[in-house]
């Protein structure tokens, strides 16, 4: 298929997704191949980091070639790896780069690190062709909730970070606690839209005055004992009033704090990251106070909201276009800082 086009191959397998993509010019996605392994986890009701592993091993080659296929490419065609090589569960990570250590050696390709995040903000470029630095991003997933003001293709300052749990985890065990099942971000999502958001006030916890950081472990501590004092009292539990409550409690905040920092730092565009930025309600939101305040927002199609590797790709590419080449000595780092 050669053709004059600069072609970027990226995988991705830092959590419970073995994905590859191939990419034209950074931006246009060739291929987007994401094997998903969340029927394995779900007997255990959370990622089993050494079951992850193995079913990355067992899956990458497969994946590879179907997304050269999908992209009707050649290995040789490639002008550049990239791969995640962290945040993430180590032994996931591993199996990624060690097969793009091994492509890039064996043809000579260079070689770019991605960090995990910068490939979730990277989604919109994808999804938003004219989206250029500055902006400020929010980037909600199972494993971060960030706030990061985005001064250049990689120039980032992170503003605000969460104290403990990353929202999606805070889902997680709320829907667990709930009966719900895994992976509970999309469960309560769901559900919420049958539920009454203000049956039970939950906490809504913005920590000290002017900070952009984050906190979670008090709302899904006040579900839990909200939950066994109900029990206690033999009362019956509206699991979507619940549900909505949370949610809504949640999302509040983050919103607040989101819009609070674009307008602190004079930024016109917020930008939305990771798999929670599949939220219904956390969309909605972001969307009417968007147009409130002229802020122009920017959101990722749900395929480009959880992991993927065309992300990784797209900020492999801009890495690249400003000198940023790795080498075979690259290592996975589980709590790369961003
Ligand atoms: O970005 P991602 O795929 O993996 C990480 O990098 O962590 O995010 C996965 C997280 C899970 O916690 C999942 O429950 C959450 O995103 N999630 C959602 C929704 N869809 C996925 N949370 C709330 N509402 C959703 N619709
Ligand atoms: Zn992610």
């Amino acid at each position: 298929m050669k053709d004059n086009k600069f072609l970027t191959m990226a995988i991705e397998s830092s959590c419970d997704e073995t994905s590859v993509a191939l990419l034209t010019e950074g931006r246009n996605v060739l291929s987007n191949v994401i094997s998903s392994q969340i029927k394995v986890h779900q007997a255990f009701g959370g990622v089993v980091p050494e079951i992850a592993s193995r079913h990355h091993l067992d899956n990458i080659n497969t994946v590879l070639k179907q997304a050269l296929d999908e992209a009707d490419a050649r290995l040789d065609d490639v002008d550049l790896i990239g791969v995640t090589y962290g945040p993430g569960l180590v032994g996931a990570l591993l199996i990624g780069l060690a097969t793009a250590k091994a492509i890039s050696f064996s043809k000579k390709i260079p070689l770019v690190g991605v960090h995990h995040i910068q490939g979730h903000i990277s989604a919109n470029y994808i999804e938003h062709k004219d989206l250029k630095p500055p902006f400020m991003a929010l980037v909600v997933s199972g494993g971060h909730t960030n706030i990061v003001d985005v001064k250049g293709y990689n120039e980032y300052e992170v503003l605000g970070r969460t104290r403990d749990d990353a929202v999606g985890e805070a889902f997680d065990k709320v829907a667990r606690v709930l009966g719900l099942g895994y992976p509970g971000g999309p469960l309560i999502d769901k559900i919420s839209k049958k539920g009454n958001p203000h049956s039970v006030e939950f906490k809504r916890v913005y920590l000290e005055k002017d900070s952009l950081d984050f906190s979670f472990s008090g709302t899904k501590t006040g579900v839990l004992n909200y939950l066994n004092s109900q029990k206690l009292k033999g009362e019956e539990i509206d699991t979507a009033g619940v549900a909505a409550s949370f949610q809504l409690a949640v999302i509040e905040v983050i919103v607040n704090k989101a819009i609070y920092a674009a307008e602190k730092m004079r930024k016109n565009k917020l930008v939305l990251a990771g798999g929670v930025a599949a939220n219904s309600l956390l969309r909605d939101m972001l969307n009417k106070e968007c147009k409130r305040k002229g802020i122009e927002l920017f959101c990722p199609s749900p395929v480009l909201c959880t992991d993927n590797a065309a992300m990784i790709g797209c900020a492999a590419y801009y890495k690249y276009k400003e000198g940023m080449v790795d080498d075979l000595t690259l290592d996975a780092y589980p709590n790369l800082p961003l």
